[in-house]
């Protein structure tokens, strides 16, 4: 059983699964390894993720390692329509995602999911985890772990465990190094960028881009706009964070402030209403506004729409246009929900050959020491993220150096100084 648009999309999106596969060095060995050892053997999985090429190349992983895998949509919008096809008709992979599904039926793919009665979870946001805690407490028991792709899932994860709410070891991924580092920053800066622009048709060059949020997400979007020839202003609530904005070169100032002045505003927080009515009421005739976080709850959109005295939809694919009294247009893109994955296709294989062999080795170490975690957050051990690295240094035939004896002597020693 399956929940897709169409089954005719099937070689289109084989196509593109196999082309990421050609970026994914580090998760196709390890797919070979699996294919050998086995070492997910019997078990059932539910994965809620993005439903991406990307993604598939993980379930084919997953699903070599011998899990009976099973994938849900973990957003509306981020679908690729032909990618579910090709799970479903060549890959033996039970998919329940299309792109635009509203509310309910994103739910109903949830319950799918959860109905397959997972011992293993995986999660980009922690949707299937929250749900399994507040409707499905009897699937609780079943459960040996979960894995957590994002910031937003983490955050979420922790508040359950700090709530004592948490009933299962769960491991968050988003934080191992080889994740966050490049996904959030390279990933993240690269496909909002080109979210934006296969949306608008902007150019960046010149244009005053407003960032809410320095976190790996924004450092990575503020970066590469700069690099576009964008004039970027950031703005955060974290002081550190600030300073490290303005130390890399970026003006820092308050929303309130950068509202008057931005042509282009991205929302990279995990935070509600970051653009809310007051700066909606200042913004520029014609200003684009976007979010790359998780959720659609960044920019108020509910404001935009009362404030609007009408809309035009779908002026362009994901662009919605407002029409403000005074008679400003505003722009907001992909209906507020992440612009990267929903107008483009989310972050190249490249780095999600990280983020995703960090999974799929994580997966494979939560089995092993089934019964040893506790219902926490766990982080993902070091060794993974150095084999993660180590793989993804060979693909990429960079050597590096290694210590000598001696200085690993030095490094152990206290008593040598000037
Ligand atoms: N998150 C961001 N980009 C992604 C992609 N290409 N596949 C799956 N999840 C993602």
């Amino acid at each position: 059983m399956s929940d897709i648009k169409d089954k005719n999309l099937k070689a289109e999106g084989k196509k593109r699964i196999e082309w990421a596969d050609n970026d994914m060095p580090v998760l196709s060995l390890i797919r070979e390894k699996f294919k050998k050892e086995k070492p997910l053997k019997g078990l059932r999985l539910s994965a809620c993720l993005h439903v991406t090429a990307e993604t598939a190349n993980l379930m084919r992983t997953l699903k070599a390692g011998g899990a009976d895998v099973l994938l849900c949509a973990s957003n509306p919008l981020s679908t690729q329509d032909d990618v579910a096809a090709a799970l479903t008709e060549y890959y033996d992979v039970p998919t329940y995602a299309i792109k635009g599904e509203d509310r309910d039926t994103y739910y109903s793919h949830l319950k799918s999911a959860i109905e397959h009665k997972p011992s293993v979870t995986l999660d980009d946001g922690a949707d299937l985890v929250s749900t399994i805690h507040s409707d499905y407490p009897e699937m609780i028991p079943n459960i040996i772990a979960s894995m957590e792709e994002t910031t937003t899932g983490v955050i979420r994860l922790r508040a359950m465990a700090s709530d004592g709410a948490l009933k299962f070891p769960v491991f968050a991924v988003n934080d191992a190094l080889t994740k966050h580092l490049f996904d959030n920053r390279y990933g993240t800066g690269q496909s909002t960028v080109d979210g934006i622009i296969r949306a608008t048709d902007i150019l960046f060059a010149g244009k005053t881009v407003v960032t809410a949020g320095y976190g790996w997400c924004g450092r990575g979007f503020a970066m590469r706009a700069q690099g576009m020839g964008a004039n970027v202003i950031v703005t955060e609530v974290d002081p550190v964070k600030a300073i490290e904005a303005a130390m890399d070169g970026f003006r820092v100032m308050p929303m309130i402030e950068a509202a008057k002045i931005g042509d282009i505003f991205c929302t990279l927080t995990g935070d509600i209403n970051v653009i809310d009515r007051a700066h909606f009421e200042l913004m520029k005739d014609g200003a684009m506004v976007a979010n790359s976080g998780h959720f659609n709850v960044e920019i108020n959109t509910e404001a935009l729409e009362e404030m609007a005295v009408d809309v035009k939809k779908n002026i362009r694919n994901c662009v919605d246009q407002y029409i403000m009294k005074d008679g400003r247009v505003i722009n907001l893109l992909a209906e507020g929900r992440l612009v990267n994955l929903a107008a483009a296709e989310g972050h190249p294989a490249c780095v999600m050959d990280m983020s995703f062999a960090a999974q799929a080795l994580t997966t494979e170490y939560a089995v092993k020491n089934k019964g040893k975690f506790m219902s926490k957050v766990y982080p993902v051990p070091a060794h993974i993220d150095d084999e993660v690295a180590r793989l993804k240094l060979a693909s990429m035939e960079i050597a590096i150096d290694t210590l000598t004896p001696e200085q690993e002597e030095y490094l152990r020693s206290w008593q040598i100084g000037t």
